[in-house]
């Protein structure tokens, strides 16, 4: 099996993979980095959402060899560097934007990457940059509360990692 190497979380990473292994399997199984979750496998539920050269991707959407090279940020690395959670995790727990914790990983990358484009977000434009991210549990309304949150929140602090 071919190895790859890529850049995760700000840190060389490598491991050997097939040609069909897919990188939210490489992540999760080689790496260990558990908290990117598999929700459907077929690109639908957003819970594999992480970023790869700074753009949200679904990672069970992308063979692992084809990320070789990439710069890849997982729910992992939106912590801040003391283990403390980042800003939007802080704004999802505070704002009670879970209930299973499922879809929260997903949320969070996604919800990040529109805040790096977009500080400051209407609740339309949240709720459709969201519309690829399903949550079972919430109602998606504390969902949408929280975003709106860590964009105030993050007008006086930095997205954790990136
Ligand atoms: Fe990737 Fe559902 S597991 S979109
Ligand atoms: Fe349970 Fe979203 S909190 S799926």
């Amino acid at each position: 099996m071919p190895e790859i190497e890529m850049t995760v979380n700000g840190k060389p990473a490598k491991g050997n993979v097939e040609g069909r292994t897919l990188l939210v399997d490489f992540l999760r199984e080689t790496l260990g980095l558990t908290g990117t979750h598999v929700g459907c496998d077929t690109a639908q539920c957003g819970a594999c959402a992480i970023h790869m050269d700074g753009e949200p991707v679904k990672s069970c959407n992308i063979f692992a060899m084809d990320a070789a090279g990439t710069d890849i940020t997982t729910i992992e690395g939106m912590a801040n560097p003391d283990g403390s959670l980042g800003v939007v995790q802080a704004a999802f727990r505070e704002h009670h934007g879970l209930q299973c914790g499922f879809c929260t990983p997903g949320m969070v990358m996604v919800a990040a990457s529109l805040l790096k484009e977009n500080p400051e977000p209407t609740e339309a434009e949240i709720r459709e940059h969201l519309e690829g991210n399903i949550c079972r549990c919430t109602g998606y309304h504390n969902i949408v509360k929280a975003v709106q949150a860590a964009a105030a929140d993050m007008s006086a602090k930095p997205i954790a990692a990136e």
